[in-house]
């Protein structure tokens, strides 16, 4: 019998279940960008493994895995044996905060997921979503083919991008470097990098792809004023007159996008 994906994003995410007084999801959209990767990554390990066979004891490795809502309680929740490295004390912290209020057994420590601190062929699955966007283009480069060398010969990774097709890019801040942003949020300085699919593929062109799929993770625009609009004429994806750019007000929600591209990948054996 094939593996079964156990209970739900929100059994694991109390906070995803945290209602407003009018009964409106606080975080509708944490289980849509957080929990919504590792069920695609767990069906996918889970329709290549074979009868009889299950993910316990398989051992996973989750890069930049900090924050209130860790990813690794659903993989520790199916029996699998979780790590996970994160540069930040303070969303280690979070993470384990989080793990023993739930009592799964994971083990989380401070390591940079551009070094990793593993012999290679560790890990049978790694996987990093909403960390790697963080590093510098040429230094995703390298935590990928780091995610690589911890992977064992056959072991299955997943990891995303952010796709150019965001939108707009102004909203990650300002460029400082072609393809990377940098903005202020909460008093620290946040960057994000962003790969056209062309740029992504070569990233992860030593593995053999088994997944590549774009998710639109949120949807906006509503809020923006006419005169805010306008403001986006220069960051318009192909060259308007004012006047055509005012006539786009209307559809303003199907410009604003945040898109990942994700891959879901095998290290040849
Ligand atoms: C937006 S949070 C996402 C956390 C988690 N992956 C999730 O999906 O909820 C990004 C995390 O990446 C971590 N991070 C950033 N750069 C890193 C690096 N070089 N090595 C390891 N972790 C890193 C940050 O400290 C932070 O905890």
């Amino acid at each position: 019998m094939k593996t079964p994906v156990k209970r739900s994003a929100t059994s694991v995410y109390p906070i995803a279940n945290k209602r407003t007084e009018e009964g409106d999801l606080v975080y509708p959209t944490v289980l849509r960008m957080n929990a919504t990767p590792v069920y695609r990554f767990l069906s996918l390990i889970a329709s290549r493994l074979s009868e009889g066979e299950t993910v316990r004891r398989r051992s996973i490795l989750d890069c930049g895995c900090g924050g209130t809502v860790p990813p690794l309680a659903i993989f520790a929740e199916q029996g699998m044996e979780a790590v996970g490295v994160d540069v930040s004390e303070r969303q280690l912290q979070q993470a384990r905060g989080f793990v023993e209020r739930a009592g799964l057994d994971i083990r989380l420590r401070r390591a940079d997921m551009r070094d990793l601190p593993f012999p290679d062929a560790s890990f049978d699955y790694v996987y990093e979503h909403y960390s790697m966007c963080h590093l510098s283009r040429t230094d995703t480069a390298q935590a990928v083919s780091e995610m690589r060398r911890v992977a064992k010969p056959g072991g299955l990774a997943f990891l995303g991008v952010i796709s150019t097709e965001s939108w707009p890019p102004s909203s990650y801040g300002e460029e400082w470097a072609s393809g990377e942003r940098w903005m202020v949020e909460d008093g620290d300085e946040v960057r994000h990098s962003f790969f056209s699919d062309a740029q992504s593929d070569r990233l992860v062109a030593d593995w053999d792809v088994l997944l590549k799929e774009k998710a639109v993770l949120h949807v906006g625009g509503e809020d923006l004023s006419e005169a805010d609009w306008a403001a986006l004429r220069a960051e318009a994806p192909v060259p308007r007159s004012a006047e055509e750019w005012a006539a786009e007000y209307e559809r303003r929600t199907d410009y604003v996008r945040y898109v990942h591209t994700y891959y879901a990948l095998k290290k040849p054996a």
